[in-house]
This record gives structure tokens, C-alpha cells and sequence, in this order.
């Protein structure tokens, strides 16, 4: 099966009130461990790379990654650029075969990202790719697009955003931000903006950045064993499920992946000690990840059986 664009994937999301998970993907294991609960799960799936997944493991490496996954499944599977910073990386990747962009321009003023994004669209579009653009900033640090505090993003704005500049899809700023420290008191996420944002563009699918539930068992876990993961917090759960019933069709999820993998091999490295042969931790790393992706598929997303 070839790799498929977000489109139909999007359709009937939106149409079904479930959103696409979108894991970000860095090597091997995670590949396998996402693929494997897709597959068991028959859900759709995006498999995104940052730029700096791309400098870690190769453009290369993790397009042929990918074509070793869609040999061996049946699954529709879209290969997206997480947080492409200018045109350039966003033209490289749409000629290396990506079937979906993000253009993130939301740290510009509104009419440079529109023209930036605009930009990208006109290239991305002759090539039959998607584009997704963002508006508004959440707080957090990404390798290539920093922001110290979140802007949510205006409605007004949005809808007069996705008119000028031909985007797909537009990551929109409610309240939620990347890593693991998302709050610190309780969870604020501006649901009621995103159904008036959704109201506003009906059918137009939008994305959620930042949506990692980080754990609390894969937490204690890593800090049980070494780990100095304190006063960690991400986003319940429920309000991801709301945000799939209010036009959210794609939930970014990176953290999660992260801290499943980071706290496996934590706890095999202090009860296996004399152990050093890599597949004895990163076999177990692999299934965590799995197992954690299963429950996002199931319990968050709900894109079970939706192929
Ligand atoms: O949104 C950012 C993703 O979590 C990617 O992070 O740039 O460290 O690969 P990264
Ligand atoms: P998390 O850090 O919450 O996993 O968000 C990932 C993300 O938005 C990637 O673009
Ligand atoms: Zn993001």
C-alpha cells in the first residue's frame, strides 16, 4: 500500500467524531511499536517527523523505515513534517516523497505566515501534498520553532488565515503545549474556543499540537528508577476526547512516546543490571510503546476500526 494523503483519513474523522493519532517517529522501534497497534487496532495513522528526527536518524533512513512498514501493512498511512520551519525543508521533504506538510509560521505576524504558508501551499499542491499551518503559539520549546508563552488563537483570525493562504488543516493555540510540563495547577484548555473556531470553519479539519496525556504510570515509573521527572502534567485525557467531537481531526503525540520508552528501558537497566545486549531493553521499550499508542488508539482517539 503506497502512502496515503491525511484527506480521506480527515473525512471521515471529522464526519465520525474521532481524530487521526499522529506519533512522532525516530527510529525503528517506535516505527514498529506505532505500526503494531494500528494494525491490531485497524486505525488509520500519521507517522510524523520533526526536523530534528530528520537530522537524528536521516531523510533516508526514515522514508525507507516507512516503506518497510507499508510493505508489510495494509494500513492507509500518511508521512508528515512536524513544524516545518521555512520552504526550503518543506520543498525537500515533499520531493523525497512526504504526503503531508506542516509550514509552521505561527511565531511571524499574521501576514507573513500567511505568505509564508500561501508559499508552501502553491508548492505543495501541484505535488498533490497536504498542508497544515498553524496560528496562534503554544508555549514550550520545540527544536526549531520556540515560543515562551502561548497566544491563543482568534477565530476572526483563523477563518480569514485559512481563506488567504490555501492551507489543509491549521493547528490552532488552545491551551496546550509540547513536553512534559503543561501545567502547573489545573488544566486550562480553551474548549469553548475551539468549538467557536470549529464553528466558524465547518467541515475544515484542525489540529492539535502538544496533546500528550503524559502518563502518570510511565512518570513514577522513570522516577521510581532513576528518573528526575518531577511535577510532570499533560492533558486529560476526556478533554482530548472532546476536542475529536469539535473538529480536531489529528492529535500530536511525541511526550507520551518518549517517557514509555525512556521508562522501560530505566526499569529493565535497574533489574537486569548485568544485562547489555541492546534488543534485551529496547524489545520491551518497543511493546511499551505499542501498549501505550494501543490505549491513545482506543480510549482517546477513537479511530478503532475506522479503516
Ligand atoms: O513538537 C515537537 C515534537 O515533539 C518534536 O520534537 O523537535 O525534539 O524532535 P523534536
Ligand atoms: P507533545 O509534546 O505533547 O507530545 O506534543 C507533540 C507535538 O505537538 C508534536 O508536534
Ligand atoms: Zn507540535
Amino acid at each position: 500500500m503506497p502512502l496515503t494523503s491525511p484527506q480521506k483519513m480527515f473525512e471521515n474523522a471529522y464526519q465520525g467524531g474521532y481524530a487521526i493519532g499522529a506519533f512522532n517517529v525516530n527510529n525503528m522501534e517506535i516505527i514498529q511499536g506505532i505500526i503494531q497497534a494500528a494494525e491490531e487496532e485497524q486505525s488509520p495513522l500519521i507517522l510524523q517527523v520533526s526536523a530534528g528526527a530528520r537530522r537524528y536518524a536521516g531523510q533516508t533512513y526514515i522514508i525507507k523505515l516507512v516503506e518497510a512498514a507499508l510493505q508489510e501493512s495494509d494500513l492507509p498511512i500518511c508521512l508528515h513534517l512536524d513544524h516545518g520551519q521555512d520552504f526550503e525543508i518543506c520543498k525537500e521533504v515533499i520531493e523525497g516523497g512526504f504526503t503531508s506538510v506542516m509550514i509552521d509560521g505561527s511565531h511571524l505576524p499574521f501576514e507573513e505566515n500567511i505568505k509564508l504558508t500561501k508559499q508552501v501551499v502553491d508548492c505543495a499542491h501541484e505535488k498533490g501534498v497536504w498542508v497544515e499551518a498553524e496560528l496562534g503559539q503554544l508555549a514550550g520549546i520545540e527544536d526549531d520553532v520556540k515560543s515562551e508563552k502561548s497566544i491563543y488563537t482568534d477565530p476572526d483570525e483563523a477563518v480569514e488565515f485559512v481563506e488567504r493562504s490555501g492551507c489543509d488543516s491549521l493547528a490552532v493555540a488552545i491551551g496546550t503545549s509540547h513536553g512534559a510540563y503543561k501545567f502547573k495547577g489545573d488544566p486550562n484548555i480553551d474548549l469553548e474556543r475551539l468549538e467557536t473556531i470549529s464553528s466558524r470553519l465547518p467541515n475544515f479539519p484542525l489540529v492539535l499540537h502538544g496533546a500528550s496525556s503524559v502518563q502518570p504510570e510511565f512518570v513514577d515509573m522513570a522516577n521510581k528508577y532513576g528518573g528526575q521527572i518531577e511535577g510532570a502534567q499533560g492533558v486529560p485525557e476526556d478533554k482530548l476526547r472532546r476536542a475529536a467531537q469539535s473538529g480536531v481531526c489529528k492529535i500530536n503525540i511525541d511526550t507520551d512516546i518518549r517517557l514509555a520508552i525512556t521508562a522501560t528501558i530505566r526499569k529493565q537497566f535497574a533489574e537486569n543490571p548485568s544485562e547489555f545486549d541492546p534488543r534485551k531493553y529496547l524489545k520491551p521499550a518497543r511493546q511499551a510503546v505499542k501498549d501505550m499508542v494501543q490505549h491513545k488508539i482506543t480510549h482517546v482517539l477513537g479511530s478503532s476500526k475506522s479503516i
